[in-house]
This record gives structure tokens, sequence and C-alpha cells, in this order.
């Protein structure tokens, strides 16, 4: 078994170097390679996504990725920005299908800005179409109107697009993850408005008729953005489309008191998997040893489960986090008084300390 480790830029380094310490204390085996990504490798080797990059996330079993951009690079051509590194990963490697689940711990309630009641016991799970939509979609671009509100103008497009097979497979996902869950689905669209989210609808549906057993309900995206507020523990599974899920995952995790917690795992047909953390590369914040490793950590416990199959040390790892944070441990986006705050690498030496200490004592 073969990890590609793709830290890249910002908060990045930081945050994979605790997830690498955290996965070598558990002494498994397999290789680890790292190379550059985002905008570290476009100051290195001119692109965001070399060639030798995609080559090593191509032949690894997993990518541990850890997040990209800086403003810096906000005015480069398109093609050039650190984005393009992990939307070119996703669509190169077929990472069609997105996990972003959202999860309260249950010492961090006090953490989240919806009152506790809403959001203990929290345990929601968003499926995410990742290859497809406006994301993806062709045409696109800048040209001058031809019709529209202003004939002659100068426009820019994009192409909101699915097709049956790209529906019906993350459905299947969807569907197969509740059964493993609470059985129930919620399926968000725009289907008022939208063709492309009609035509999810109805394929949604008719996957549906193949798992009587999971409970299917649809909901228009900008009622989902309100319910997720409202009351978030009425959900169990999500399923989107690749722009609503980027939306709703961020809404999500902010329900459970930060970002800086929630990882998430893309996965093509064959359960090759990147896995990151939700959030970005915190440039503001890069550097200063303050980011939270967790999302991180969790991360790379999800890979162990999902790509590796080794879910017991995945479990380890997920028991050693629910450890320090009772321990009262917590990284400056987590801090409330009371608890002590500490910064990203003593966070990682706890969470690797609580893995120790469980091996020897059994
Ligand atoms: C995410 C991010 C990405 C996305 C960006 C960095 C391209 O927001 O993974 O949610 O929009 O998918
Ligand atoms: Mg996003």
């Amino acid at each position: 078994m073969k990890i590609a480790v793709l830290p890249g830029d910002g908060i990045g380094t930081e945050i994979v170097a605790e997830a690498i310490r955290v996965l070598d204390v558990l002494d498994l085996k397999f290789e680890m390679e790292s190379a550059l990504v985002g905008g570290a490798a476009y100051e290195a080797h001119g692109h965001p996504l070399p060639e030798s990059t995609l080559k090593l996330a191509r032949e690894a079993d997993a990518v541990l990725f850890g997040a990209v951009g800086d403003w810096k690079y906000d005015t480069l051509d398109r093609p050039l920005r650190p984005e393009q590194a992990i939307l070119g990963l996703r669509k190169h490697l077929g990472l069609f299908a997105n996990f972003r689940p959202a999860i309260c711990y249950e010492q961090l309630v006090g953490a989240s800005s919806l009152k506790p009641e809403l959001i203990a016991g929290l345990d929601i799970l968003i499926i995410r179409e990742l290859t497809g939509d406006i994301y993806f979609g062709q045409p696109r671009g800048r040209r001058t109107a031809v019709d529209g509100h202003f004939p002659g103008a100068e426009e820019a497009f994009d192409t909101m697009r699915y097709s049956r097979p790209e529906v019906e497979r993350i459905a299947r996902v969807a569907f197969e993850a509740a059964r493993k869950r609470d059985k129930r689905v919620t399926s968000v669209d725009k289907a008022n408005v939208l063709e492309t989210f009609q035509f999810w609808k109805d394929v949604v549906t008719e996957v549906h008729k193949d798992y009587p057993d999971v409970a299917l309900d649809h909901m228009y995206v900008d009622n989902a953005a309100m319910q997720l507020v409202k009351a978030p523990k009425k959900f169990d599974v999500i399923v989107t489309g690749n722009m609503f899920g980027d939306i709703l995952s961020d809404e999500a995790a902010m329900l459970t008191g930060s970002i800086g917690m929630l990882p998430s795992a893309s996965l093509n047909a064959s359960n090759q998997g990147l896995y990151e953390p939700s959030h970005g590369s915190a440039p503001d914040i890069a550097g200063k040893g303050v980011a939270n490793p967790l999302a991180t950590i969790l991360s790379a416990a999800m890979m162990l489960r999902f790509s590796l199959h080794q879910p017991e040390a995945a479990d380890r790892i997920e028991s050693a986090v629910r450890h320090v944070l009772a321990q009262g441990l917590r990284t400056a986006d987590i801090w409330s008084e009371g608890t002590r705050r500490v910064g990203t690498r003593e966070m990682g030496d706890a969470v690797v300390a609580a893995i120790t200490k469980k091996t020897i004592t059994g």
C-alpha cells in the first residue's frame, strides 16, 4: 500500500506533518511519498499540479492532502491557480464521491454558534458529487453577448450539466451509506428552476426503487440551507450536486463549532481516495503553529478505513481525538473559557500520546 502525501500551501504543511506523526506511531505497513502541490508546486515547477505529482497520486492507493491556495495567486491565469490542483486531482482520478461528515463532538457543543440543544449529538453526512455540475461543465468562458438583456455587451458563462450515469452512481453511494446509518437520504436540488436538477431529482427517485429500506425525501437547496440552521439534527444523509454541496458542506461544518474539526474523503469507483480536511489553507495563520490539525488527523483515519482496509487503526485515531478533547486541549479555533489552549504541534503530540498510551494499556 502506498500513500501520496501532498501537504500543499499555508497551514497545509503544518497540519499534514501532525497527521503523518499519528500514522507513523500506528506502525502500519505502508509506504509514504510526498510531493508539491498548489502554490508550492507553482513556485517550484511553474504548475500547481505537475505531471510528477499527478503520477504519484494516480499510482498511490490513497492521497493525503493538506490545503492549497494563497491570495497572492489570485491574479494568475486560472489554469495556474492553486485551486486547479485539487480540481485536477478530482477530475484525473475520477473522485466523484465526496463524503463530508458533520459531527458535533460532545465537548465542543459550546463552540457552535447555534444553541447547544440544536446541535448536541449532531451526526450528518453530506455526500457531494465532485466531478460534474457547473464546476466542470463545458462550454464556459467569456464572449460578446448575442442575446439576453444586453446584446453586444461582454458576458461570461458556465454550463451546469449532469448525465444519467453520473447521478445514478452518486445516488447509489448515498443510499448505500444511509444503509449503514439511520437509513434516510435527503436529495437536495433546485428542481423548481433548473432543468439539470429536475433531471437529478427524477434519476435519484428511480435509483431509490432499488433501496426500499431507505427513506428518501427531496428538498430545494434554499430550504436545505435554512433547515440546516433551523433543525440540523433532522438530517441523516444529504446527497447533492457539486456546487450546492460545496456551499452546504461549509454551512454544515460550521454547525459543529469549527471547520477545523472536519475531515473529508473523495472516492472513485475503485475506492482509491483523496483525504483532506474540509477547510482551506488559511494563509492568515500559516507558519504560526496555531492551526487545528484534527481535521487532517481525522482525514487520515477516514483514509485508513475507506482505502487502506485498516478499520481498527482508524478507530484508534478517532478515539484518541475524543480523548484529547476530553482532556480539555483546544486549538484557538475551538478554545473556550476553562479549556487549555494549545498549538498545532502540541495537539499532534497529545493525539500521539493518547494512541501510544492505549497501546500499552491494551
Ligand atoms: C472545497 C473547496 C474547493 C471547491 C475549492 C478550493 C476549489 O471549496 O473543497 O470545498 O470549491 O470544491
Ligand atoms: Mg468549499
